[in-house]
């Protein structure tokens, strides 16, 4: 997703704009560029690819001014070329940066073009420069025109904006697309997320939707949508710098993988009361109230939804629909009443899922969040924040963010079925136990990191596969397709291992892998009969299992084989040899592991 970032201060700007945008590059981009303002000199670098390219474009042509703002494209309008990238200027008077998607920008474009207005991009942003232009010269000023600008445009967007003559103040909007200001002695900054300032400043402004500003050394202006002066509250964010390091390990994903034990165990001891209780912090009232569940999510934060699904309705007995976001946003649903929302997503941000869970919200469900960033807009815009304990989760693919939600889901579950009756305390103790173990079986599990790289090296050739499972292990098969298709580049689809014979398994062929996760439970023999009729097409069979299980499969497969554990846990165990799987493969295909092509660590357009 695009990352914006503004900077005005003591120091030149270009160098600072430039390390903050290094902190944003996990969030996928495919160029970027940065804009000062000198005196009335706007200077202008942009390059295509990788930031070095920036940097080195930079070193050749240093620019100068304190005040600036730059951006890593993530394009949607438009090809990936310098012309695209941004900032976008118009008539050397405005630079403006935009993350998000500004929906009537045709018709805007028409307007300006027919005011002889030229452009030199496809791109929406850049129609945004001459709208702005357009404003300026009817003679609108500083932040009034943003406020033209603002009336003018639909869509959901963060803004920042240099306009030649207001060489002093850096100008911001947002409205869906997260915008942050930082505030410190010397400097006032913007970015995306907080993150790529928390080297600068963990003094933090979100800013509301509808809400834009003029932001200048000696004073801080914020109106609201309504365009009057807005006070919003200054936080200590708890993003830091030292959060965003590899720590050693080749990937981001790599770290990640194997932070999972500590992941999981500090979500546990975030929702363990003083009395060492497992509470999610619900309040008695609304697991009482709250008689059925919409879980609304997408990619891997959709399938934890799904497995969630199977201990809700297992352990409390509480109807449970698990919604596709983007898909939710635009229905009419029918709810019964006494319904609430669950909102899980690792980033806060997507948008499909912001706006899904406004659309519940509209009618009437009350609203609760499973976010791994407390302070994003989907936490801030919850009835109740259900934090997952992950810390920052760089790698583009989600991983110890997927097993906290899981996590923090088991909770939920636990928590409901003791106040439905469902569950005396002794048994909510006991799963209470069972989930306690959960970390060191994790971190047991990571240590099939090496064992699986032949399987990986057998995968890297093959043009698709498919990945089987059952029960709360068939959204685990969902979640291990995404993680290989989305790292690897290889086409893989998940099933329902029982739906094969209903059409899937007219794609089985000579060698086409086919990847089964089993767990022991009472479904696998069914699994294993599944299996059997895939092997005897000639696929090659490939194991993710518990140690018993595996024993049950009496015909040819490579095999990983992780420690027995309770079945009704498997899903968060076996993620971890999926994942490791999917990571070890891209490693193979040597694929931009933390990164990878097309994708966005944050999806903040629709
Ligand atoms: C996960 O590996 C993918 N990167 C993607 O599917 C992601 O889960 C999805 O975009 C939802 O993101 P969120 O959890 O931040 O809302």
């Amino acid at each position: 997703m695009c990352g914006i970032v503004g900077y005005i201060g003591d120091q030149p700007a270009a160098d600072i704009i430039l390390d903050a945008l290094k902190r944003l590059e996990y969030r996928g981009y495919d160029s970027s560029g940065i804009a000062t303002l000198e005196g009335k000199k706007i200077h202008l670098t942009r390059a295509v690819g990788k930031l070095a390219q920036l940097d080195t474009a930079l070193k050749n042509t240093p620019q100068a001014g304190n005040i600036g703002i730059g951006h890593t494209r993530w394009a949607t309008h438009g090809g990936v070329t310098e012309a695209n990238a941004h900032p976008h200027l118009a008539a050397d008077e405005v630079a403006i940066v935009h993350n998000g998607i500004i929906e009537n920008y045709a018709e805007l474009k028409a307007e300006l073009l027919a005011k002889g207005h030229e452009f030199s991009s496809q791109t929406d942003s850049e129609v945004l420069a001459h709208l702005f232009l357009d404003i300026v010269r009817q003679g609108y000023k500083g932040a009034q025109a943003m406020q033209q600008v603002l009336a003018r445009i639909k869509g959901a967007f963060a803004l920042a904006v240099l306009l030649r003559d207001s060489p002093d103040t850096l100008f911001v909007a947002r409205n869906a697309s997260p915008l942050a200001i930082g505030i410190e002695d010397g400097l006032v900054c913007v970015a995306s997320d907080a993150m790529a300032m928390a080297h600068l400043t963990r003094n933090v402004i979100y800013l509301k939707d509808g809400d834009y500003a003029a932001l200048s050394l000696d004073e801080l202006q914020i109106f609201d949508r309504d365009n009057q002066l807005a006070n919003r509250e200054i936080i200590r964010t708890s993003a830091s710098p030292a959060l965003i390091d590899k720590g050693g390990y080749r990937h981001f994903m790599e770290k990640e993988i194997h932070e999972q034990p500590d992941a999981i165990a500090h979500t546990i001891a975030a929702m363990t009361d003083a009395k060492g209780v497992l509470k999610t912090g619900l309040s008695d009232a609304d697991l009482g109230d709250i008689r059925h569940l919409v879980i609304l999510a997408a990619g891997t934060s959709h399938y934890a939804g799904q497995v969630g699904r199977y201990w809700l309705e297992g352990l409390a007995g509480i109807p449970v629909s698990v919604e596709t976001a983007s898909e939710y946003r635009y229905r009419a649903p029918a709810h019964l009443a006494g319904g609430a929302v669950v909102a899980i997503s690792q980033s806060g941000e997507s948008l499909d899922t912001l706006m899904a869970l406004r659309h519940a919200k509209e009618m009437g469900l009350k609203t609760i969040a499973i976010v791994n960033v407390p302070e994003s807009s989907i936490a801030r815009e919850a009835d109740i924040i259900l934090p997952t304990r992950a810390g920052p989760e760089i790698g583009v693919a989600s991983t110890k963010a997927f097993t906290a939600q899981l996590t923090v889901l088991f909770a939920l579950a636990v928590d409901f079925g003791r106040a439905k009756a469902r569950l005396s305390a002794d048994e909510a103790a006991g799963l209470q136990q069972k989930l306690l173990s959960v970390p060191s079986a994790v971190g047991a599990a990571i240590d099939c990191f090496e064992a699986i790289r032949p399987i990986a090296q057998s995968l890297k050739k093959t043009p698709s596969c498919l990945f089987l499972g059952r029960g709360r292990l068939y959204p685990l098969a969902l979640e291990a397709a995404l993680k290989l298709k989305e790292l690897s580049y290889i086409h893989a689809e998940g099933f329902a291992a029982g739906e094969m014979k209903h059409g899937p398994i007219a794609l089985i062929e000579e060698d086409l892998p086919v990847i089964c996760l089993l767990d022991g439970d009472d479904l696998s023999a069914k699994t294993i009969s599944n299996l059997k009729e895939a092997e005897a097409r000639g696929a090659t069979i490939i194991l993710i299992a518990t140690a018993s299980s595996a024993k049950l499969v009496d015909f040819d497969s490579f095999r990983v084989v992780i420690e027995d554990c309770d079945p009704l846990l498997a899903p968060l165990i076996l993620a971890i040899p999926a994942q490791i799987l999917a990571y070890q493969t891209a490693v193979e295909k040597g694929t931009d592991v933390d990164q990878p092509r097309n994708l966005a660590k944050s999806v903040t357009v629709e």
